[in-house]
């Protein structure tokens, strides 16, 4: 029998909206589901829940087409579509490991439409699982609770995202590659056949070949800057320019320029969370990784080096006020999930210093993280400015934690707020001639010999 081109989607979040307008723009039919009711009704009213470039067009267009539909139940996703992505979040335990607590749910409701549909579904993990997930967890759970039998009533499939936020959909749409990890020959079809229209390299894995995958490539981008990281340290010590060190690595092939980029440390959603879970994964199999180790290490202590370069010039921390300028983790999102603005402000507070905080896009979500992490700021310490002029009228210091076009394109008016003052380029995003021309003293992540 051909397989139909409809998939369904489950968990409505960055990763399942971008895979779903993905396969929509693909010309493939796209059914919806979201276990958070208010979410789905406002995507069906075209409001996207999160800031994604080029999202909202494309929700807009494909739900206005029928192209992607939005359904109220596993039930309607198991009735017409032969794979089912699941796309739903598996955050950090207290321990580091992945909680597969919405992953099992999320397949236990799928298992019982799949029942009631009395037809094969595939179904795909789409969330980033450590290996053996597909096989040994997520395989017998729906065996087990839907009394389903593997490879005649379902399979299990792994395909792991490769998407970064700010570039999700671009990424989504074109994939470099497409990863499907599988067991048998029907699974490998499909999935196939559901991505042929996307044009790229299908590889073809086991399920925890593809699970393994996707830590792989992260620890390997992570390790990158960890790596560029301290060598930004001993680019002051050597009075040169860590730009400079990574430019010239990067012109040999075998090194590559991306992922480079010295700054405050990574941030985001995955990296740190995918480390610990990786980290945990091969400590349950007797396995040590000193490299994963060492680089969740140095990530946590650059946030404390900006600092260091910031306390070294000052005349002095305590009692100050330092504008910490963006708190998103990256430019082009307001997303803050550990950003590395968090361990930058608690370690500016440990040093006696006061902060005042500002993002063009930020703020709020930013507040929500530090309401939820229950250690709320003092806020005779910790303040909010709404503009980045006031932000700069009211400090002492500045340092620049994300390399928002705003700042780089800030009219002289505003950096003069500084003059005579110190700021620090974690980013490397400012012009340092043009700062000293507006009096402004000016230091950056990884760059030595300032001073001669
Ligand atoms: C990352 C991976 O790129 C993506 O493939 C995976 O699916 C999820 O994790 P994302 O977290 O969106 O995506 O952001 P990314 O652009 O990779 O940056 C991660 C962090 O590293 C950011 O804080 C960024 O500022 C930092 N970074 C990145 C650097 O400090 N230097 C660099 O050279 C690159």
């Amino acid at each position: 029998m051909v397989e139909r081109r409809t998939v369904g989607i489950v968990g409505l979040g960055h990763v399942g909206l971008a895979t779903a307008v993905a396969f929509a723009q693909h010309g493939l039919t796209v059914l919806g589901y979201d276990t958070d009711s208010d979410r789905v009704r406002d995507l069906a009213r075209g409001r996207t829940p999160i800031f994604e470039p080029e999202l909202a067009q494309l929700l807009a267009r494909h739900t206005k087409s029928g192209r992607l539909r939005l359904e109220e139940s596993h039930r309607e996703i198991a009735k017409e579509a032969s794979a089912i992505f699941l796309a739903v979040p598996t955050p950090s335990t207290m321990g580091g490991s992945i909680d597969l607590s919405f992953l099992s749910r999320a397949a236990i409701e799928a298992a019982d439409a799949i029942k009631r549909s009395g037809e094969w579904r595939l179904l795909v993990i789409k969330s980033t699982v450590v290996p053996e997930t597909a096989e040994t967890f997520i395989g017998p759970l729906v065996e087990k609770t839907a009394r389903l039998r593997p490879g005649k009533d379902f399979s299990v499939a792994s395909n792991p995202e490769f998407l970064a936020e700010g570039t999700m959909v671009r990424d989504a749409v074109n994939p470099l590659r497409v990863v499907i990890g599988v067991n048998d020959g029907r699974s490998e079809k499909l999935l196939r056949n559901l991505y042929a229209p996307f044009r790229t390299e299908i590889v073809v894995l086991t399920p925890s070949g593809a699970e393994l995958v996707k830590y792989a490539s992260n620890a390997m981008l992570a390790n990158r800057v960890s790596f560029a990281n301290e060598f930004s340290r001993l680019a002051i010590e050597a009075g040169v320019d860590v730009y400079d060190i990574m430019r010239v690595i990067g012109m040999d092939p075998r090194i590559g320029e991306k992922f480079l980029a010295a700054g405050p440390g990574f941030g985001g959603s995955c990296f740190s969370k995918d480390l610990k879970a990786l980290l945990c994964w091969a400590r349950d199999h007797s396995i040590e990784l000193p490299l994963v180790e060492a680089t969740l290490k140095t990530n946590e202590r650059q946030a404390g080096a900006i600092v260091d370069i910031l306390e070294e010039s000052a005349p002095g921390l305590k009692g100050r006020t330092v504008a910490v300028l963006g708190l998103a983790f990256k430019k082009g999102t307001s997303d803050t999930r550990e950003s590395r603005a968090y361990p930058m402000i608690d370690e500016l507070l440990r040093r006696g210093a006061n902060a005042v905080l500002y993002d063009p896009v930020a703020i709020e979500t930013f507040r929500l993280g530090i309401k939820s992490s229950d250690r709320p700021y003092d806020s005779s310490r910790v303040t909010y400015s709404r503009t980045l002029e006031n932000a700069l009228s009211s400090s002492d210091y500045a340092i620049i934690q994300t390399d928002w076009d705003e700042f780089k394109e800030a009219p002289p008016k505003i950096w003069a707020k500084l003059s005579g003052k110190l700021v620090v380029d974690a980013r490397r995003t400012l012009d340092p001639v043009r700062l000293r021309r507006f009096g402004v003293e000016y230091c950056a992540v990884g760059l030595g010999g300032l001073k001669s």
